[in-house]
């Protein structure tokens, strides 16, 4: 028998964003399948209200409560090997899986591939909205395909890797299909055989600590989680975004520039030409780390998150972001662009 949905009135948010930051949902209704999404477009209570979709909240600053759009908070369940091939195992996440518990998980299985994305707070849903990215690999080298709802029609769609226009911590789910529709199941492309990513600065460390024996995916998996910890705050405890800010990418001569003023900048040649800042380093550079602005600060470990000190609003942590933007400008003649999405 079809159940109606659960429309939750005047819900705090506070719990459901990695900021901590307060804010009022009008109307919250939680989907655990495709079905109840299905449900939410025939939802004549609803309407044809906009509908303002949330994952595990870990890439967003909220200024303001969401008083006329609906509120989807996506809670798909559910993880599972969906084909194994001679070369990759595709394994499969309901969107709300917590990211972390599904990479140990794959890991539990014997099925390595994931391992540099470990920690990273959020949902499997969420994260090839922003194509998520550490250590060497990004969600779009592992991805495979994803289902998703049109809020719309109604119609499920299978999206493959050329359909989300991926690039760097961005896709398709943030320009046209933002709002369109909700992700309800994402699966990832694990390649056979298994090779180990290391070439990250941080964890090329790790391996020359080590000596010559070469690490498996479980002993990546704890580097990363280790490397994470000792610089990234963690949201259950202080309230943040992880990285606040993109890391510019600037021409050859920008860089050039730069360097001839300040020769120790952080930056990374790209295959194309350009050059791929270090925007902690230049944060860092205009004397931001551990600075606050009312209860919004920089993180005192790592100048490129921006924390929730305790009772911070959006707008403190919009204010704070400003000010970083004018000073970095204001020096090096850069244009700092936020990762969060702010609302
Ligand atoms: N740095 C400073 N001062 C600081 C912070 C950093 O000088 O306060 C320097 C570091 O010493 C290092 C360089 O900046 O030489 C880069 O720092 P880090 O290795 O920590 O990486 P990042 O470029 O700041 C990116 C991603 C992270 C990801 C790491 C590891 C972006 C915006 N951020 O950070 O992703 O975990 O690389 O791959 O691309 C996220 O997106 O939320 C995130 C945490």
């Amino acid at each position: 028998m079809q159940t109606d949905l659960v429309i939750e009135e005047n819900c705090s948010l506070r719990d459901c964003n990695s900021f901590g930051l307060p804010a009022v949902a009008r109307r919250l209704v939680r989907v655990t399948s495709e079905a109840d999404v299905k449900r939410l477009v025939d939802d004549a209570r609803l309407g044809r209200a906009p509908k303002f979709i949330l994952g595990g909240g870990s890439n967003i600053v909220l200024t303001r409560d969401i008083a006329s759009d609906v509120v989807v908070k996506v809670e798909v369940r559910g993880r599972q090997l969906v084909e194994e091939r001679d070369d990759a195992w595709i394994v499969e996440a309901g969107a709300g899986e917590s990211w972390h518990d599904f990479v140990a998980w794959t890991l539990d299985q014997q099925w390595p591939g994931l391992e540099n994305l470990a920690l990273i707070p959020g949902t499997a849903g969420a994260a090839p909205v922003q194509n998520i990215g550490a250590y060497g690999v990004e969600l779009s080298d592992r991805f495979d395909s994803l289902d998703a709802v049109d809020l719309t029609t109604g119609r499920t769609v299978t999206l493959a890797v050329d359909a989300l226009r991926f690039g760097y911590r961005d896709s398709i789910f943030k320009h046209e299909l933002a709002g369109k529709s909700v992700i309800t199941r994402v699966r990832f492309l694990l390649p056979r055989p298994w090779r180990p990513v290391l070439g990250y600065v941080d964890l090329a460390r790790k391996v020359a600590e080590r000596g010559p024996t070469a690490p498996d995916a479980r002993q990546i998996f704890d580097w990363v989680c280790e490397i994470r910890r000792a610089k990234l705050p963690d949201p259950a405890v202080i309230g943040n975004a992880g990285s606040f800010f993109k890391n510019p990418v600037v021409t050859l001569e920008q860089c050039r520039d730069i360097i001839g003023r300040d020769p120790s900048v952080v930056h990374y040649p790209m295959t194309d030409g350009s050059v791929k800042l270090a925007a902690g380093w230049l944060i860092d550079a205009c004397g931001w780390k551990g600075k606050s602005i009312g209860r919004a600060g920089v993180y005192d470990r790592h100048s490129l998150v921006l924390v929730n000190r305790g009772g911070a609003s959006g707008a403190e942590v919009v204010t704070l972001a400003r000010a970083i933007q004018e000073s970095v400008y204001g020096r090096f003649g850069i244009r700092l662009e936020p990762e969060p999405v702010v609302v």
